[in-house]
């Protein structure tokens, strides 16, 4: 198999979706198993499912955070770690990266970890097992921070997100179907910028031709692809 040497590449983009976490045990959202296959978005991840029941939308993401917390980074979540100046761009909520040692993480979809009040702006980080508190302190009830059905994503966020994906030499997409836009249009973005671009997915998504295709899973194609193991 292929390998890469990390030092040939000056800036080094991981693109990562849910099947990135699939090994540590964080179910996907779609495909055998996926989350949306087991809970109906409009009754749990729309901004009109908080409105109509914000209690039970919160439930469900704390029931999703504690899921979360008793699984931990594998192999592939380490071997990106260790490129230390690679950026991280992830769809996924649950932190993984982060907890893994990555440092430049952009998260795309928000964070599971952070809650915000759209009444008054503010933010609160809560990491804990259960929230600490459903309700801001201006009185209004705090929803979990991240993307929605039917939600914008954070222009500054994606704005960013695509400077470093355009001036990427070497970007790799792992574990995401390619099916929510705009994320699902990076990898024909960093192929047309230029970037040598490789997937790493078991099965085809619907993504862009890539220059490199490993049909494997994250935990194991990571350490072979950089010689890591
Ligand atoms: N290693 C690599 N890829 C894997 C693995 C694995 N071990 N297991 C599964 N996959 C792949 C699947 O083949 C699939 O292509 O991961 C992908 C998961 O796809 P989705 O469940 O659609 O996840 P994702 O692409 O991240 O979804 C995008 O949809 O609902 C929204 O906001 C949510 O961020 C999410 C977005």
């Amino acid at each position: 198999m292929k390998t890469i040497d990390p030092s040939s590449y000056q800036n080094i983009v991981f693109f990562t979706g849910a099947g990135m976490s699939a090994e540590s045990g964080v179910p996907t959202y779609r495909g055998k198993g996926g989350i949306w296959r087991q809970y109906d978005y409009e009754e749990y991840a729309c901004q009109s499912a908080f409105e109509r029941n914000p209690e039970k939308v919160l439930n469900f993401h704390d029931l999703r955070r504690r899921a979360v917390l008793d699984c931990h980074p594998h192999e592939g979540h380490q071997v990106i770690a260790r490129m230390p100046s690679a950026t991280v761009i992830t769809q996924n909520i649950d932190g993984m990266h982060q907890r893994a040692g990555s440092r430049n993480v952009i998260e795309l979809h928000g964070s599971l970890w952070r809650l915000r009040c759209d009444h008054c702006g503010t933010r609160k980080e809560d990491i804990g097992r259960e929230y600490e508190t459903l309700h801001c302190s201006c009185g209004r009830w705090l929803r979990p921070d991240i993307t929605w059905f039917g939600d914008m994503l954070d222009e500054s966020v994606t704005i960013r997100a695509m400077k470093l994906i355009a001036s990427s030499d070497l970007f790799i997409s792992i574990g995401t179907s390619g099916t929510v836009w705009p994320a699902a249009g990076y990898p024909a973005l960093a192929c047309d910028s230029g970037a040598f671009c490789i997937e790493i997915n078991p099965e085809p998504s619907g993504a862009t031709s890539f220059d490199l295709v490993i049909r494997n899973s994250a935990s194991v194609a990571l350490p072979e692809l950089f010689r890591m193991k």
